[in-house]
This record gives C-alpha cells, sequence and structure tokens, in this order.
C-alpha cells in the first residue's frame, strides 16, 4: 500500500514535515520500478532516496539542538536505519533486476514501514518541543 502523509504523521514544523513528505513521495516512486524488476533504475532511486534522507537526518539532528532537545536515541537510530538501508541496497544490487514479486514486495514494504515507524516513534517524541516554537521555525 502507498505511503500518504497525513496530519497524524506531523511532527510540528515545517522543514521536517515536508521533507518526510517528500521521502514518503520517493519511496511510492520506487514501488513501480520494483514491479518493472529494472535494476539499474532501482539503484539510482535509492541513491537519491540516501541523499535526501540523510540531509533530512542533518537538518532534524540541527532543528533538534536548536529546539534543546536530546537527539541522542533518535540519532542513534538515524545510524541503524542507514545501515539497515545499505544492507537492503547491496542485496538488491546483488539481484540485478531479478528478484520475484514476493521479493519486491517485500523490500517495497519494508521501506514504507522503515519510514513510517521512525517518524511515529521516534521523531513524534520531538512534536511537544516542537510546538513550543513556530511552524516554520528553521533553527
Ligand atoms: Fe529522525
Ligand atoms: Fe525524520
Amino acid at each position: 500500500m502507498a505511503l500518504a502523509w497525513s496530519n497524524k504523521l506531523s511532527v510540528g514544523n515545517a522543514i521536517i514535515d515536508s521533507e518526510h513528505r517528500n521521502l514518503m513521495v520517493m519511496v511510492n516512486s520506487i514501488e513501480a520500478t520494483f514491479k518493472a524488476g529494472d535494476g539499474s533504475a532501482l539503484s539510482q532511486e535509492l541513491e537519491q532516496v540516501e541523499y535526501w534522507l540523510c540531509a533530512h537526518f542533518q537538518n532534524e539532528e540541527r532543528i533538534a539542538a536548536a529546539v534543546g532537545f536530546d537527539f541522542a536515541s533518535n540519532k542513534l537510530e538515524h545510524q541503524n536505519l542507514l545501515r539497515e538501508f545499505h544492507r537492503m541496497r547491496d542485496e538488491l544490487h546483488t539481484l540485478h533486476g531479478a528478484w520475484s514479486d514476493k521479493v519486491a514486495k517485500k523490500y517495497y514494504q519494508y521501506l514504507c514501514d522503515w519510514i513510517t515507524n521512525h517518524v511515529i516513534e521516534e521523531d513524534m517524541l520531538m512534536k511537544p518541543v516542537l510546538k513550543a516554537h513556530e511552524y516554520n521555525f528553521c533553527g
């Protein structure tokens, strides 16, 4: 099922919310590539996701520091997420697009859960602190 951003996923900051939204759009667009079994297109798309993911992690950390939020646990989770992401990327790379529908679904679902769970379980903890600042606060 495609990822859909809703107000329930808002952490109370415009930059973080829009980055979460964009990451979800990117992950959604990967679904078609998974289905098509296009290994080189998938490599490019995963590279793009990784680029924006790293930019997002940095922005999130900067904003958390500016509002005085203890980011240690969130940061650790970012490192774990990146490690998992690399593991998945390398696994897919060795398959060269020759994956079954079942494998494609598994990875796509994994990416969806990976993003959504992190936003709900970790990023959301910042909401009470972020709400004490303007929605457009940029650190
Ligand atoms: Fe985070
Ligand atoms: Fe985030």
